[in-house]
């Protein structure tokens, strides 16, 4: 029998697949009040069928916003509409974790609340250009937090985790990838601090592992999850010395009975997901680039728990009835990954109407 259909533990629940749709932001929330989009109800409750959805990244605080319409969680109103996401994914017998994302200097004052400044470890201004309301623009320099700052950016993650329980959510996770606030604690390229959060190994990776602390004391370790990238690049994010950075932040995390680590293999010639699976003793998650037959593979050779789908579950709502059937794929389709409204996120048919 395929494996991917067979069941696994995460944390306390029992998932009825192997099959993780991969959090993905969609920007179709409201602007204005960060609350998801009734759309939203539809488009997670189509992909319900999945072991765990794992939302897109939803700020955990004003300030953590990096991207126009996207979510958060951090008011009644966000989370009364968020609610009705949990509810119609939990009625199809579904789990849902919500994607806490903190984009730190990855944002614009266009985005923040009284345009301020973004902020991040140091003020090292990134390269490349951020989407704005008003089109791309270049990215400003970030300020530097300061000591007494971080701890409220912890307790922001703390509330949000409280925020998404009461919307219902089974649990949480920390994205801490993709060049966002967590990373840039991280990395040396990114992180020049001289306080205890910078400098030392250990002081660069404090922040990530405070957060998971605070988000593990509301929920319970079992129900929070962390994902990393390393080497992705992505966002003018580097590290010097990546392996050694990846393989201490991964063996802190072990020691603390999470309800998942989940890692997504990047294009670094290094074998991240390979290199780091013996070091964490819960349940591992792989993604990036995953097919039918290579997500297959890496749980028949233990290399994972349970397989994360982006692209394809974005656009194949019944993903795996798909799989099960080696029917054809819908195919992603790029121009509406971020485009407001209902085209290119409810309308991707399910099998028995393509048919
Ligand atoms: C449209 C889109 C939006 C994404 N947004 C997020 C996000 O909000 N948070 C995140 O952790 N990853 C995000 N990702 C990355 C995916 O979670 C995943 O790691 C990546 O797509 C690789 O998996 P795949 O090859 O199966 O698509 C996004 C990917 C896509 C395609």
């Amino acid at each position: 029998m395929n494996p991917l259909f067979s069941t696994t533990r995460i944390g306390r629940y029992t998932l009825r697949n192997r099959f993780i749709m991969a959090p993905m932001t969609r920007s179709r929330a409201d602007d204005t009040t960060g609350a998801p989009s009734p759309l939203a109800v539809d488009y997670y409750g189509q992909r319900a069928g999945a072991g765990l959805i794992i939302t897109e990244g939803t700020y955990p605080a004003p300030m953590g916003k990096g991207y126009v319409r996207t979510p958060g969680i951090h008011s009644e109103a966000q989370i009364a509409a968020w609610k009705h996401v949990t509810d119609a994914v939990h009625a199809k017998g579904g789990l849902i974790f919500l994607q806490l994302m903190h984009t730190g200097r990855i944002s614009h004052p266009s985005l923040l609340p009284n345009g301020a400044t973004p902020v991040a470890p140091s003020a090292i201004r990134p390269a490349g250009k951020v989407f704005t309301a008003t089109g791309p623009q270049e990215f400003v320099q970030p300020r530097a937090l300061e000591t007494d700052e971080i701890a409220e950016i912890v307790q922001a993650y703390r509330l949000a985790t409280r925020n998404a329980l009461a919307a219902g959510f089974d649990g949480v996770e920390l994205h801490a990838a993709s060049g966002y606030l967590p990373e840039q604690f991280l990395s040396s390229g990114t992180n020049q601090r001289t306080d205890l959060y910078g400098g030392s190994l250990a002081n660069r990776a404090r922040f990530i592992l405070e957060v998971i602390g605070a988000m593990s004391q509301e929920a319970g370790s079992d129900r929070v999850g962390i994902k990393i990238a390393p080497e992705m690049g992505f966002n003018d994010v580097i590290d010097e010395k990546p392996q050694d950075t990846y393989r201490y932040l991964v063996e802190q995390l072990a020691a603390l009975k999470l309800a998942y680590l989940h890692v997504v293999k990047t294009s670094s010639e290094f074998d991240y997901r390979t290199f780091l699976r013996p070091l964490f003793n819960g349940p591992y998650l792989a993604g990036g680039g995953l097919t039918s037959e290579t997500a297959q593979m890496l749980i028949e050779q233990g290399n994972a728990d349970a397989t994360v789908f982006g692209s394809l579950y974005l656009a194949n709502p019944d993903l795996p009835q798909r799989f099960l059937g080696r029917a054809p794929l819908n195919t992603p389709d790029r121009d509406t990954f971020y485009s407001p409204g209902a085209k290119g996120y409810i309308d991707y048919p399910a099998l028995e109407k393509a048919q």
